[in-house]
């Protein structure tokens, strides 16, 4: 019986020197110790040994309790030795090392090309003595259309066809219903200009959308001609374009203006219409209240979209408002921080 101890105690000290965890050295230590352990088993049948073999055998299994109690614990100890050991190796720390980079700033949004190009004309435009005005989207259609010498059966209505509000009102087609607000707000002389957003219920395609930008330009006062406002119009194109452009101005028709022109500049081999302008007809004057027999003057209405398109060299101007932001990173340079 003696030899079953020893043996039983081999075992459970040879499977502790294996344990890798402290629960697989508690298991081996139950399997041997434990109220069903293999060591238990051998203590209860002690009882049934003749007298004089109980001391002998009792302190054997003693002893080999005592040494796998002893043994289970040193496994115990050089397991969580080892397991400091691995965590201090993984927070050492090289008080040396140049600090961790910063968490990237949240990245600034960027500022619209149309955006951009507008700050640029409003620059130019202040620095040549214009104020920089504000004009409601939804407008009336007095403002829009008649007092523009566009009464409601004109054709020209057809041409800037818009999208109708359920008080009656619209989205304005163009920025020149500003012009007849500035008159009715101000005497002459007046040098203004107006950017903003414009709508038309249009056909799109690669140079025309449903929404779109312009800016207006409105100069009233004594003896205006055509060279002021080619003068005006010159330096806004050369300061804004940087760039050599072909310039074309031909006759054209806009009920609020006599004469009226169009300018169009080269783009990509074709003529790209840039911008409508002339002076200001004596009836507009007269709506606004102001009288044309002293007051002359000259406006002109440009499309933005048109002048990002000239300068990035944009193919399609959908791309503009189609809000796909890798079209709109790759004009980053704008950054606000
Ligand atoms: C007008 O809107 C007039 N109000 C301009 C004007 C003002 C003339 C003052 C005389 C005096 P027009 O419809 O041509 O005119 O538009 C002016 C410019 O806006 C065009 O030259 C073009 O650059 C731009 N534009 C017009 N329609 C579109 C469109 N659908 N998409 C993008 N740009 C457009």
């Amino acid at each position: 019986m003696r030899d079953e101890i020893e043996a039983l105690a081999k075992a459970a000290l040879d499977a502790l020197a294996r344990a890798a965890t402290a629960a697989e050295v508690e298991a081996v230590r139950q399997g041997c110790l434990g109220r069903k352990g293999t060591l238990q088993g051998v203590l209860r049948a002690i009882g049934r040994l003749p007298p004089d073999q109980r001391g002998p055998v009792g302190q054997a299994a003693n002893a080999a309790r005592a040494a796998v109690e002893a043994a289970a614990e040193a496994r115990r100890e050089a397991l969580r030795g080892a397991q400091e050991a691995a965590l201090a190796e993984t927070e050492w720390v090289d008080a040396t090392l140049p600090a961790p980079p910063e968490p990237r700033p949240r990245a600034a949004g960027t500022l619209h090309p149309v955006t951009t190009l507008a700050r640029q004309v409003e620059d130019t435009f202040l620095r040549m003595g214009f104020e920089v005005l504000d004009g409601p989207w939804a407008e009336d259609e007095w403002h829009n259309f008649t007092a523009l010498n566009i009464p409601p059966d004109h054709p020209a209505r057809d041409l800037q066809d818009t999208f109708w509000l359920a008080d009656g009102s619209l989205l304005r087609t163009h920025t020149s219903p500003v012009q007849v607000r500035l008159m009715e707000n101000r005497p002459p002389p007046i040098r203004a200009v107006c950017i903003g957003r414009v709508f038309r219920q249009e056909e799109v395609d690669a140079t025309h959308e449903n929404t779109f930008h312009q800016v207006e330009g409105f100069y009233v006062d004594r003896e205006v001609s055509v060279a002021h406002m080619l003068f005006v119009l010159r330096t806004l194109l050369a300061e804004i374009l940087q760039q050599e452009v072909e310039v074309r101005l031909r006759p054209s028709y806009f009920p609020f203006v006599e004469p009226g022109f169009e300018l169009d500049v080269t783009f990509r081999g074709r003529w790209l219409e840039l911008l409508g302008c002339g002076l200001v007809h004596p009836d507009v004057l007269r709506a606004g209240g102001v009288d044309p027999g002293e007051w002359s003057g000259f406006a002109f209405g440009m499309g933005i979209d048109r002048l990002v398109m000239l300068r990035h060299g944009i193919e399609d101007i959908r791309h503009l408002m189609g809000g796909d932001l890798r079209f709109l990173r790759q004009f980053a340079s704008g950054v606000e921080g």
